[in-house]
Order: C-alpha cells, then structure tokens, then sequence
C-alpha cells in the first residue's frame, strides 16, 4: 500500500513510519519538523519520501494525498500548553490541518483514514477506568480540537463513505521522546535528568498514575488499522488498563540505572489530574491488540537508547 502518514517526523510518526517500512509499504510523509526529526527518519530508504510542508497549506495536503491507499493522521501541535498559549495557531493545525486531510481524503477517494486523539477528551474525570462512553470534557483548545476532529472524522464516513479508525491516546512513552518541553512526557523527562545527573521535581506526593503506552504497542495497533479492515467507526482508548504512578516509575528507573536518583517533591500543580487509567476492552476486542512491552521493559529500552543518544552526543 501507498500510505500517508502526517506528522512522521514526529516521536511516534517515526516509529510508525519504521514499521510500515519494515511491512514493505510505500510511505510519504508530510512533516513541516515543527517538533519532529529529519534525522528520526531513515531518510535513504527507496520505498520512503518526504515533503517538508505544513497541513494547513491546502495544495501541499492534496498534492501528498495523490495516490495513496491510506492517511495515518499524527500531525498537531501535541502540546496541550502550547493550545493554551496560542489557541488561533494551534486551531488552524489542530483542527483545520485534520478537515484538510479529510478533504484530501474525500478528493482522492481514500476510504483509509487512522487518526491520532487523545485521553485528553475525557478532561479531569473522577471515573476510573475511562471508557469511550465516560462523558467527554475536553477542558483546553488541544483536547477541544481533538474532539472536533472526531465529530469532522465521523461526518465525512457517513457522508463520503470513509473507513476511520480513531484511537485516543492514553500516555505514550519511548524512544525518540522529546524531553526538552516541560510539557513532554514524564519519562522523557526523567530519563534525561536520570542520565544528566540532574535533579527531579515532582508535583504532588508521587503516587498520581498514568496508563502507559510503549510506543513500539501503539505503532503495531497502528499498522494493523492501516492494514485491515476496521470492524468499530467509533473511537477506541489505547491504554494498557494498568496503573503505574510515579514513585513506582522512579523505583524502575532507580533499579537499572542503578543511580540514587535526587528526586524533591513540591505542592500539586492546579488541574493535574490525580488517575488515569483507560478501559481498553473495545480496542483488545475489535482490533486484536495485545499489549507486548509492560512498562518496566519499555521504560528498559527507552532507558538504554537516552543512555546511546547522550554517549553518542559527548
Ligand atoms: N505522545 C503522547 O502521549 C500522545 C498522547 C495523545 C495523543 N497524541 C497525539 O499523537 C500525535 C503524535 O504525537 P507525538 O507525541 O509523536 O508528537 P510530535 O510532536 O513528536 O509529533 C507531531 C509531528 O507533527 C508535526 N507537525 C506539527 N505541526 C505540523 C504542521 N502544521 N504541518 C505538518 N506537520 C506538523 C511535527 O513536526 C511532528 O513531527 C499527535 O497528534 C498528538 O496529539 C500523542
């Protein structure tokens, strides 16, 4: 298949562009490296082409659609502060970028659409765990973007005919993670404090949890919606249905580094949320996705290529 994915410069736009590589799939990826890499990218791969360009440039998006079986949609502004900071900019990536790629999608008869939301949809619930039917309360313009795409995604499949599948992403973690935005994942963060010999701040007491996501899971449930038929048009969590908080993450990370780790912890954060847990039984069932990294062995991996990736910098 001719597959474009958005966004695959990005931490997990990467990964997924290995992958889909690897399944002998021809990739074009769109990626204006806001955020993202050129060199995440294995830019002498013969089945792989990239365009510099951005998501909201509407010839730019139909001119990379042309020919393509699928669209894997990851492009955004990914920070949630940055939708807070700049809600006009982020809007017209966030939300006007995805009606573009639907557009896109509509004008070269592409039914194949894989689209990246997020948890965030669901705001500070108290409910644990979150299925997709937990009332939604998307509480930045991020997660209101998100949500709009949604309902942009499910429009064009009843009108056009297109073939979605939409994933909300619980908390993704690996290789390639960003860690020099405060708002980064936590354990980008901490991987890199870890490795610096630097000093932690926590926000709380430590015991606020995430349900974490190896990236390597997340691409392979990717791939598979590109692939196969997608059983479910409505929206799927992708966690793992596990806890892990983040004195338990410290404790991983103390134990194979073998570091005492200078970790101070300073009051909560306002609107930090304390749980997040996703019921993920729609996604297990509908797509067939098994979780094959539990948190310790891709915190492990994650872990060792922070570890090559400042060696290789000294
Ligand atoms: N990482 C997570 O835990 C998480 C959780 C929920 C949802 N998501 C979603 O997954 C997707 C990928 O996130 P990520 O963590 O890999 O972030 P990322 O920032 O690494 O990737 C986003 C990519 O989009 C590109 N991009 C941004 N604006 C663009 C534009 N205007 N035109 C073209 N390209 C543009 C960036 O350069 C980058 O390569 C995003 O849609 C994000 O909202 C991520």
């Amino acid at each position: 298949m001719k597959i474009l994915v958005t966004g695959g410069g990005g931490f997990i736009g990467s990964h997924l562009v290995d992958l889909l590589l690897k399944r002998e799939h021809v990739v074009i990826v769109l990626d204006n490296f806001s955020t993202g890499k050129r060199s995440n990218l294995p830019l002498e791969h013969p089945q792989l082409k990239i365009i510099e360009g951005d998501i909201r440039d509407t010839d730019t998006v139909f001119q990379a659609a042309e020919g393509c079986d699928a669209i894997v949609h990851l492009a955004a502004v990914a920070s949630v502060q940055a939708s807070v900071d700049e809600p006009i900019g982020t809007h017209e990536v966030n939300l006007v970028g995805t009606v573009k790629l639907l557009e896109a999608a509509k004008q070269h008869s592409i039914k194949r659409f894989v689209f990246a939301s997020s948890a965030a949809i669901y705001g500070n619930t108290e409910v644990m765990p979150v299925s997709e039917s937990t009332p939604l309360s998307p509480l930045t313009p991020y997660a209101a973007d998100k949500l709009a795409s949604e309902y942009y995604i499910d429009f064009y499949r009843r009108q056009y005919g297109l073939s979605p599948a939409v994933f909300r992403f619980f908390n993704i973690f690996g290789p390639r993670q960003d860690p020099s935005s405060p708002y980064s994942g936590v354990i980008s963060i901490f991987m890199q404090r870890t490795i610096n010999d630097q000093p932690m701040t926590v926000f709380g007491d430590g015991e606020q949890s995430r349900d974490f996501v190896y990236v390597a899971d997340l691409v392979q449930l990717l791939a598979d919606a590109v692939e196969k038929q997608n059983p479910n048009h409505l929206p799927m969590n992708v966690g793992n249905g596990t806890q892990t908080n983040l004195n338990q993450l410290l404790d991983l990370i103390r134990d194979f580094s073998g570091k005492k780790l200078a970790v101070s912890y300073e009051e909560s954060r306002l609107g930090d949320i304390k749980h997040s847990l996703a019921d993920n039984r729609a996604v297990c069932e509908k797509m067939d996705y098994h979780r094959q990294y539990p948190v310790a062995l891709g915190l492990r991996i994650t872990y060792d290529w922070y570890l090559t990736k400042s060696e290789s910098s000294i």
